[in-house]
């Protein structure tokens, strides 16, 4: 993968049409595959006005592979201090090969520069069946090194999202002390 760049979107580019529908293009089709059975047709993981708002802000990086769009991840500082990811997409075709792991080091990097000692990310699980990608996900961010420290109803937390679910669910949050 020593190709693959990996960077913040600059502010302006929260001006560029193309590159706002390519990325919720590419951000949309993972979630929908990786969600399935959780949201009814039709809800949408993010929209151009949304990313236009997170890349504003600074919180978009964005992977390329020779120069094609190939992931996401939206880093951010909560008021509560911690750093959290979120968005963590890696193109179909460009999965089980180091992508999503070096997304989640570049946010973890990102973080600890600006000198937050814990990252926290939200897994969306469904209450009362166990989603196969939503397994990986909890054994994978627990190797490596994320650890569930409180478990919300996403209907209760979210309401507006609520009409949306297909299935009851709840967010489970994970932190990682950032050390180093
Ligand atoms: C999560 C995601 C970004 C990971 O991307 P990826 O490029 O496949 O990630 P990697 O290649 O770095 O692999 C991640 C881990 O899974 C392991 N893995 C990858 N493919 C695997 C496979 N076929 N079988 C078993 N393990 C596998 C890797 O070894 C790695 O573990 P390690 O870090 O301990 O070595 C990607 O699966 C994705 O876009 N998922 C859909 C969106 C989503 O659910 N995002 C997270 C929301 S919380």
């Amino acid at each position: 993968m020593t190709l693959v760049e990996i960077s913040l979107a600059a502010p302006d580019a929260a001006a560029d049409s193309a590159f706002l529908a390519q990325t919720t293009d590419l951000v949309n089709r993972v979630y929908a595959d990786a969600e399935k059975g959780i949201w009814r047709a039709g809800a949408e993981r993010t929209s151009p006005d949304e990313l236009a708002g997170i890349v504003r802000a600074g919180e978009l990086a964005i992977a390329r592979l020779d120069g094609h769009l190939v992931g996401t991840v939206r880093v951010r500082r909560l008021d509560s201090g911690e750093g959290e990811f979120g968005m963590l997409v890696a193109g179909a075709d460009h999965r089980g090969t180091g992508l999503g792991r070096r997304l989640v080091d570049f946010a973890e990097g990102w973080a600890r520069g600006q000198g937050l000692a814990t990252m926290q990310l939200e897994l969306l699980v469904p209450r009362e069946w166990t989603h196969p990608v939503k397994d990986f996900l909890r054994e994978w961010y627990t190797r490596i090194g994320y650890r569930p420290v409180r478990t919300a109803s996403l209907a209760d937390d979210f309401p507006g999202l609520a009409p949306l679910l297909a299935t009851p669910c709840d967010f489970v949050i994970y932190h990682k002390p950032l050390s180093g």
